[in-house]
């Protein structure tokens, strides 16, 4: 069983996440989306919002897992006996984190392999904070994230 961890604070999942869990659910037997609960980053919505709305976009496709998390990565990718991490690299701008972050896990544990997926190019400028700012300035952001997001970002921002 070839299965990895798709890691992310999903505050809250866009499009671009979507797209990259799909790519990921091809190379895969089975792929964990997995909600970090003490990301450092003050989050906009709570992780049971976080997860609901993971588990109303992709709840229903076969062989993807959501969970929460808590603590190292590497350690929740091994206990689930997860070979891989996968993130979503959008431009260079992305990598030198994302280096340094692949690098330090697998220093932790080297039987966990990061793989960069990147998402389609209409996603490459998208992001969980660039949506928060557009709908909290009243924009449209219903093209960028799945319909439950949308509405919940409309009436966070309401008012
Ligand atoms: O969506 P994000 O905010 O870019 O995701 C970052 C995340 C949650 C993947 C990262 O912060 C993480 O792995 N946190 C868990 C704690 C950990 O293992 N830290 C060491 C990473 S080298």
């Amino acid at each position: 069983m070839r299965r990895a961890v798709y890691p992310g604070s999903f505050d809250p999942v866009t499009n671009g996440h979507l797209d990259v869990i799909e790519r990921a659910r091809k190379l895969f037997d089975e792929v964990i989306v997995a909600v970090a609960q003490n990301d450092e980053k003050e989050a906009l919505f709570s992780l049971e919002e976080r997860l609901q709305f993971l588990q109303d976009s992709i709840g229903k496709i076969d062989m993807v897992r959501i969970a929460q998390f808590d603590g190292l990565l590497v350690e929740f990718a091994t206990a689930q006996k997860a070979s891989a991490v996968i993130r979503g690299l959008r431009a260079v701008s992305d990598f030198e984190f994302e280096f340094q972050m692949a690098l330090m896990n697998r220093k932790l544990e080297a039987g966990v392999e990061t793989i960069f997926l990147m998402p389609k190019e209409e996603y490459t400028y998208l992001s969980s904070r660039i949506i928060k700012e557009i709908a909290r300035l009243g924009g449209d952001v219903s093209s960028f994230v799945p319909p439950v997001v949308s509405k919940a970002l409309v009436r966070k921002f309401a008012g």
